[in-house]
């Protein structure tokens, strides 16, 4: 539980973010570099194969739990191409409300109570929820400023009890922008094989890696085929977080666990947003990379800008955060987000919401154009001056 406010009401536990988020609600002008939600539309050509599908009645129905075949078709075309990840549609690949909804079937379908996770740390809080829901138990394997947050294999294999299920990997990662060394992810997959573990590869932020940063797909490996559950989906990639669609890669026997769990919860995912993913999937993907030279482009605005506050981080090689080192202000995460939230209007999680040891970072995300993030900074440094 987190070090500071972690209260319950009734709708359940409510963390630091939502404290902020509240409160945020009833100030003027603030500048959010909160929640990881890309500020751009999504690509035209998406809402366009989505208004066609939708006005050829294409999206009256339910389709099959495990989505529609031409998504899947899709998605297999995609991840031969992109990852060298060989999986068939009819048995290996499943569609979900989001990537969210898949991270939930998955843990669901897999742990048995009492089963031991490695999840590295600090982590998106979401795989606690959901893990916890299934009655396995988490443990952190710690990642470190100074590796630039990759994962140590050795502090994985010193984890690693007769209990241990399997291991959580999200590379590149939320919330540190760290990027597994396929070189570790290498070592890992060996740790996998010889304790016969399954890998779960969250890869949302696949497409968002800078300088140099290669993204590899643990599931690639030959002898990982029948032991990798990866985690994908379109709210990062394509700027489509309220459409709500994901995909589970698996094998078959899993994979069957994985699309009764996801019927349970909400039959299959809509059908308007599968016909956009298929669009997203098979059409241009400029998009895609004018994305990432923007992301890229504001994050090396941000990082001069923290470094003259007197900030350090471990290199951001990827996704849309930086995972700040606050230390030199002496204040504890949460009352400094809680200070800058309601001195400066500028909204940023504090690192405790990622895992109660965080207490000395921020996570800001870059979703802002850089005028307002160079705002945002001046804001900061106004009442760390104050
Ligand atoms: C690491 C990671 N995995 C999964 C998700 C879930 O994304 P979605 O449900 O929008 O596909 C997120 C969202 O922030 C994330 O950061």
């Amino acid at each position: 539980m987190s070090s500071a406010i972690m209260h319950a009401d009734a709708a359940g536990l409510v963390d630091e973010r939502d404290v902020l988020i509240e409160i945020a609600q009833h100030l003027p002008d603030v500048i959010s570099l909160g929640l990881g939600d890309p500020d751009f539309a999504t690509p035209a050509h998406i809402v366009a194969a989505a208004k066609e599908a939708m006005a050829a009645g294409r999206c009256d129905r339910y389709t099959p739990p495990a989505g529609l075949i031409e998504l899947r078709r899709a998605i297999a075309a995609k991840l031969a191409r992109d990852n060298g990840i060989i999986a068939d549609p009819e048995t290996e690949i499943t569609v979900t409300t989001g990537g969210q909804e898949g991270l939930y079937a998955i843990v669901q379908a897999l742990l048995d109570p009492g089963d031991e996770i490695l999840v590295p740390d600090p982590r998106y809080s979401s795989y606690d929820a959901a893990i916890g829901r299934a009655g396995g138990v988490i443990v952190p394997v710690p990642t470190r400023q100074e590796d630039d947050f990759d994962l140590r294999p050795a502090e994985v294999e010193r984890r690693i009890t007769p209990r241990t299920k399997a291991i959580l990997l999200v590379t590149p990662g939320n919330p540190t922008a760290g990027v597994i060394a396929p070189a570790h992810l290498r070592q890992i997959a060996q740790l996998a094989i010889q304790h016969d573990l399954v890998v779960i590869s969250d890869e949302m932020y696949e497409q968002f890696v800078y300088d140099g940063a290669e993204h590899f797909s643990i599931g690639s490996l030959p002898a990982m085929r029948e032991r990798t559950i990866t985690l994908n989906g379109f709210s990062k990639t394509y700027a489509m977080t309220g459409w709500r669609l994901g995909y589970v890669i698996a094998p078959p026997a899993l994979t069957q666990a994985i699309r009764a769990m996801k019927a349970s919860i909400s039959i299959a995912a809509p059908a308007i947003s599968q016909w956009a993913g298929i669009a997203a999937l098979d059409g241009p993907q400029e998009c895609v990379a004018q994305f990432r030279a923007i992301y890229d482009e504001r994050r090396r605005a941000l990082m001069p800008a923290l470094d003259a506050q007197g900030f350090t981080y471990g290199h951001p090689y990827g996704t849309f955060y930086i995972f700040t080192n606050i230390a030199t202000t002496g204040m504890p995460a949460f009352i400094l987000a809680r200070k800058l939230l309601e001195e400066a209007h500028v909204l940023i999680f504090p690192g405790t919401g990622f895992g109660p040891a965080w207490s000395d970072y921020l996570r800001l995300s870059f979703l802002q154009p850089t005028p307002v993030l160079m705002e945002a900074v001046a804001r900061l440094e106004g009442v760390l001056r104050g």
